[in-house]
């Protein structure tokens, strides 16, 4: 899809909303520097995760994959003192880029990075009685999605969000027929949500620098 239009959109909102950031500009360098894709969020989506945990007082917040740690960083900004990002990665590379951005950031003592399968890493949360979240972000291996969004439902507290990335995939989300296991992980996602008694779900596309995609937001009642 070509998004020129709804990129120079978002080179406008940038220099409205987003003010110069070192922080940032060093993350997604380094990101770049490890090896990683640059597929985190933009910087208006990073911002908007923010503005969500903050108007919900948010203290304790789960990411479900890291990548460089571009969007932990927005949610530790919304942070009160005393408040945890938790954010799970399978890639080495991945933790240690996150934990050396997350130090430079000054977020050290605000974002543990937990190393594993987030599957893994989330049942042992379960077990181990990890006090609830109240904000979770999956953004993830997309066909996993149906099973991370049955673990944080046991790790949210009622009044908690869920959001989940990538849930429109350059429209690819709406092709019953797709194959593409990513697609599959995602409407089974969905299908899930839309089910869940305590859920009250929705989705939204977005289009921009990161092209054509979108988040579904749930409600934890
Ligand atoms: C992919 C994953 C993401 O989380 C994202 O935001 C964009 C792309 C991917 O795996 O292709
Ligand atoms: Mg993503």
């Amino acid at each position: 899809m070509k998004t020129g239009r709804a990129d120079a959109v978002d080179a406008y909102f940038e220099s409205l909303f987003i003010e110069p950031d070192a922080v940032m500009d060093r993350v997604t360098a380094e990101t770049a520097r490890a090896g990683l894709p640059a597929i985190a969020v933009s910087p208006a989506q990073g911002k908007f995760l923010m503005i969500l945990a903050a108007a919900i007082g948010a203290r304790r917040i789960l990411e479900i994959g890291a990548l460089g740690g571009y969007s932990t960083i927005w949610l530790a900004r919304a942070l009160p003192a005393g408040g945890r990002v938790v954010t799970l990665d399978i890639d080495p590379a991945s933790v240690a880029t996150v934990r050396r951005n997350a130090s430079e950031a000054g977020f050290a003592d605000r974002i543990d990075v937990v190393e594993g399968p987030a599957a893994a890493s989330l049942e042992a949360m379960i077990a181990a009685e990890t006090l609830p979240f109240d904000f979770i972000f999956i953004d993830a291996d997309k066909n996993n999605y149906p099973a991370y969004l049955g673990q944080s439902l046991r790790l949210a507290r009622p009044g908690a969000l869920i959001v989940a990335d990538n849930v429109v995939r350059d429209g690819k989300v709406a092709d019953a027929q797709s194959g593409d296991a990513m697609v599959e992980g995602v409407r089974a996602y969905l299908d899930q949500a839309r089910r869940a008694p305590r859920l009250v779900t929705t989705a939204l596309q977005t289009l921009g620098v990161k092209g054509y995609d979108g988040f579904a937001i749930s409600l934890v009642r």
